[in-house]
């Protein structure tokens, strides 16, 4: 019953050992050694970095994200400084976020980012046509964007217009924010008020382009995606990353051709992934443990989509220069009922704090070539961190995994070595516990954990090799349901509490996790 996962590579030869004792220890023991779930931690390894931007989120003009989300206007009675609300910007300023992907999403090819600038009485209305056919004021644009973005001390990335726009209108855009000399853009900038460029170094050129961003083919979109670029300058000393359009899930020829063709000319090539929703149910709250267990499958299919794609960005990148940047992930659960479709609000239960949790440790083991990954989206939108209604506002499940997280930004990835049980649900199976470990600048070690199992609690002994802990702080996310969620009335339902079920000495840890949680385990 019990099986290998996660066995990651060790150079030094001693990780090989390792999982060869492992193995030796399956094969010759009783069945009853392989209930003993066993993770191998060496804390004195590791050589690659975990980008702190695979913490990273999405914030698109869709239903509540931006309007009611973050912007609220001047005039407001909900507290807000220069139009944007105090009471989000608090709360996200707890999760470290490295960095915002804007103004979309399928938005972003229709958005004409001149119609979002200068007095806003003036600013031009348009419809959004993919989402809930609303009129948009602009009255969120670049200038609002970018003070949100100071606000949270994080960096942009901005997503430029290819299948409504043109060269010219992106290459304006990056005039008009990174320019400081005398240029018709800098000056423009400076009437409406901002004298300092602005830095921005991410830059998206397109959103998917083979479907809502122009239905292109990735043969036609390699030709325009490197005619754009050309025209995006580095201006003042801002260096811009530019980020090629990419592929979703298991389409690989998208890959295949951009990295053929274009390869040379792109610093990040995103790829989306929604791991959707249950397999009866798609309601976010009222489902049953088939439904837990198809969303939790389809989840860990992001490790084999990532190996699959690094393969193929190998062949023209060994080195790995090329960063993948997943710009896009999460649940897609059906709309809260009474909610316009196109707004896409959704609640958000543990089972999406799972996802999350799985999801992030697979992101980690990744490193290598996954260097930004970007949630969709931050407040009120799909599987989000935040959700309001007027002035309320709660955190979510996923917040709290994001919180709980964030030691891994801009650590060291830690080779570890899984051992564990299935989780079985009629005639199928997933690995029981999921996990990465990092050790920080600090040299602090954490490691995370995930018991997919609803039903089960695991006994996990975890061995930290090369490594001299004196004290050790552990979290837990769980719930008694696995439908549990947060709500305006009983907003703290579903938060992290200390955890109290192990043993640590010098040598690791002995603990019991819940069944259905997220463990972290923070040692110095
Ligand atoms: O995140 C919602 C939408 O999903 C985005 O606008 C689009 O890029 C994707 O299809």
């Amino acid at each position: 019953m019990s099986q290998f996962h996660d066995i990651y590579d060790r150079r030094d030869g001693k990780g090989f050992l390792a999982a060869f004792v492992i193995l030796l220890l399956c094969v010759f023991s009783p069945v009853a050694s392989f209930s003993a779930n066993k993770l191998v931690v060496d804390a004195d390894l590791g050589s690659e970095t975990i980008n702190k931007n695979i913490y990273g989120h999405f914030a698109e003009h869709l239903g509540g994200c931006i309007y009611g989300g973050v912007w609220v206007g001047e005039d407001s009675p909900i507290p807000n400084t220069r139009g944007i609300r105090n009471d989000v910007v608090e709360a996200l300023k707890d999760l470290d976020i490295p960095v915002l992907r804007w103004p979309g999403g399928c938005f972003a090819d229709e958005y004409h980012w001149m119609d979002g600038i200068g007095p806003k009485e003036k600013r031009p209305p348009m419809v959004n046509t993919h989402w809930g056919m609303v009129t948009e004021n602009n009255h969120f644009g670049t200038h609002e964007f970018l003070d949100l973005c100071e606000m949270l001390g994080l960096e942009p990335y901005i997503c430029g217009n290819v299948g409504s726009g043109s060269v010219l209108e992106m290459q304006q855009w990056v005039e008009y924010i990174t320019f400081d000399g005398d240029s018709p853009m800098a000056n423009l900038r400076r009437q409406n008020g901002r004298k300092e460029p602005w830095k921005v170094k991410f830059w998206g050129v397109g959103n998917e382009s083979w479907g809502c961003g122009g239905n292109m083919t990735p043969e036609y979109y390699a030709d325009l995606y490197q005619r754009y670029q050309t025209y995006l300058r580095n201006f003042s000393g801002n260096r811009l990353y530019k980020i090629a359009c990419g592929s979703y899930g298991t389409r690989f020829d998208w890959t295949e051709v951009l990295m053929k063709k274009a390869g040379r000319r792109m610093n990040g090539l995103s790829l989306h992934y929604y791991c959707g929703s249950g397999k009866k149910s798609r309601s976010a709250t009222d489902f049953e443990e088939e439904d837990w267990f198809a969303q939790l499958q389809r989840a860990l299919e992001m490790d084999e989509i990532l190996a699959a794609h690094s393969a193929i960005m190998d062949q023209y990148d060994l080195e790995k220069r090329v960063g993948l940047i997943v710009d896009e992930w999460g649940a897609w659960h059906a709309v809260e009922p009474g909610t316009n479709p196109g707004f896409l609000y959704q609640q958000n239960s543990l089972r999406d704090a799972l996802v999350a949790g799985l999801t992030f440790n697979i992101f980690n083991r990744h490193c290598e070539r996954v260097q930004m990954a970007n949630i969709a989206q931050t407040i009120n939108v799909l599987q989000a961190m935040v959700l309001t209604q007027g002035e309320k506002m709660l955190l979510t499940p996923t917040y709290h995994v994001f919180e709980m997280f964030k030691g891994h930004q801009d650590a060291v990835l830690l080779p570890a070595y899984l051992q564990c049980g299935d989780y079985q649900f009629g005639n199928e199976k997933i690995p029981m516990l999921n996990a990465s470990a990092s050790r920080s600048r600090e040299g602090s070690i954490l490691i995370s954990l995930c018991n997919l199992d609803p039903n089960n609690s695991a006994e996990l002994d975890c061995e930290l090799r090369g490594a001299d802990p004196s004290s050790v702080l552990a979290r837990v996310l769980t719930a008694d349901a696995i439908t549990a969620h947060n709500t305006f009335d009983d907003p703290e339902s579903v938060k992290p509490e200390t955890f109290h079920h192990y043993e640590f000495n010098k040598d690791g840890i002995k603990a019991v996790l819940p069944p259905k949680s997220v463990v972290v385990f923070e040692i110095q």
